[in-house]
């Protein structure tokens, strides 16, 4: 049979397991690096709420989709088309999931290798003061080798976990993983708000000032939510065809969209009191903000006690590592299953073709930094094409194909029988979730989509 739906295939073991792995994937570059500059870039607090609306809205209703999608077939992305829907061309939706999976892991990999950089260098003592941070990180990502080495490092790293499996890879994996980013995350809070200044990064952060809420804003809030909960691309679909029979699967997208949004919050008070305490330092820097602003502000603030500064540091970096690593994770299990369930190669050998395909394309986003500047696509170097192909184009589209699927496509019985896992499980607000992935969430997300692509 074409799916492989049977006992062989890999399970998630436990409910926390599911949840802490789904949350792994939600949780990366996408809360600690890119939800603090879009912050950063678009006012403060009242960007914040407008994001906490739209990761509840739109956001997890596809997430809850593709959990239907993915556990009601027990298939990878394109595998669940073709079992729920055989012969229709639903399953483009598919292959646009595996391809935007490998996209996305190509150039996350650039700045996941930029953090493992950092990371060691953090840890060598190496970010001290009295250096332009802006040229260190110029220097070193417009070099044609070492970026590259780290990201190739870096996606070795993904390619262990994954190819190990399900339960004894990702699952354990997570599991360990999850717990100590929050306890890294916390300690880290808990410096960031004893900093002299810190209250003026938390005003930034609590006191929304409704006038700076602009269309560019709105859908730069829509744009991260999707990105930071990793939907649209089927990521969630297929960690979903690895859940049990009796998990719930409405409370734990919304465990998940809360645990995520937690992380993003929480980033956003390590990184905004530390920056406000620096004079000078200011809190729209860009994607400059993690790897230019803050070693700086590790040395400026911690400038008594350089130990601390250097504790700080390090440990920053490892965490951003950590939570980029259970993110790609997901990214590359998407094709990995794809390719294993698909063309009956062993899970290893699917899962060395991902790898090599995205080092080869990985390579060529990195060197758009540097050798390949002059190289353009659609006016695009190769690193912020595909940014823009992923963020932008495929993962908007899929959302909107995913919960069109679900709602207009599936038969509504199956659909109920899946939250409700057989009608065991009373689930509250289920008419209204319904009337979410119907309507709420294909028009919202269509709304953004013309738009990105208008511009
Ligand atoms: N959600 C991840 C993050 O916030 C990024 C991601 C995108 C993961 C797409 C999987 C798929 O960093």
């Amino acid at each position: 049979m074409y799916v492989n739906n049977s006992a062989e295939r890999g399970n998630f073991g436990s409910r926390l397991g599911v949840i802490l792995a789904s949350a792994g994937s939600a949780v990366g570059l996408g809360n600690i690096w890119r939800f603090p500059t879009e912050v950063g870039n678009n006012g403060g607090a009242a960007f914040i709420l407008v994001y906490l609306c739209f990761v509840f809205l739109l956001a997890m209703p596809v997430m809850l989709a593709e959990f239907v999608i993915g556990r009601g077939s027990k298939a990878n992305t394109v595998g669940a088309y073709r079992t729920l829907a055989p012969g229709k061309p639903w399953i483009v939706a598919g292959f646009m999931g595996v391809l935007g999976g490998i996209l996305v892991l190509s150039f996350y990999s650039v700045v996941a290798g930029w953090t493992l950089h950092y990371t060691v260098e953090s840890f060598a003592n190496r970010l001290t003061a009295g250096q332009d941070f802006g040229a260190v990180f110029n220097d070193f990502v417009t070099n044609p080798w070492k970026p590259i080495i780290f990201q190739f490092i870096f996606l070795l790293m993904t390619h262990f976990v994954v190819s190990r499996g399900v339960e004894r890879g990702i699952e354990q994996f997570s599991k360990v993983m999850m717990p100590v980013l929050l306890i890294i995350i916390v300690l880290l809070m808990c410096f960031s708000l004893n900093m002299p200044g810190a209250s003026e990064g938390l005003r930034f952060l609590l006191r929304p000032d409704f006038s700076k809420v602009t269309t560019g804003v709105v859908l730069s809030a829509m744009g991260q939510a999707f990105f930071s909960l990793s939907v649209g691309l089927g990521c969630l679909a297929t960690y979903a065809s690895y859940f049990k029979k009796d998990m719930p699967l409405v409370s734990s997208a919304f465990n998940v969209c809360l645990l995520d949004s937690l992380v993003a919050i929480l980033s956003g008070f390590i990184i905004f009191p530390a920056v406000f305490s620096v004079p000078g330092m200011a809190p729209d820097a860009g994607p400059g903000l993690v790897y230019i602003t803050l070693p700086h502000v590790f040395n400026e603030a911690f400038a008594s006690v350089p130990v601390l500064g250097y504790l700080f540091s390090g440990m920053f970096y490892i965490l951003l590592l950590l939570a980029a690593l259970t993110s790609t994770i997901s990214m590359h299990e998407i094709a990995t299953a794809f390719i294993h369930e698909n063309y009956h190669l062993s899970r290893r050998s699917a899962a060395v073709l991902v790898t090599l395909i995205c080092m080869l394309l990985g390579a060529a986003c990195s060197l758009s930094f540097g050798p390949w500047s002059e190289v353009k696509i659609w006016n695009r170097g190769f690193f912020d094409l595909f940014d823009f192909l992923t963020a932008k184009f495929l993962m908007p589209l899929g959302g909107i194909l995913i919960t069109m699927f679900v709602e207009w496509y599936l038969d509504r019985k199956f659909v109920v029988e899946q939250l409700t896992n057989g009608g065991t499980l009373r689930v509250r607000g289920l008419s209204i979730l319904l009337f979410l992935i119907r309507w709420v969430a294909p028009i919202g997300v269509g709304i953004v989509f013309l738009n990105e692509i208008a511009n």
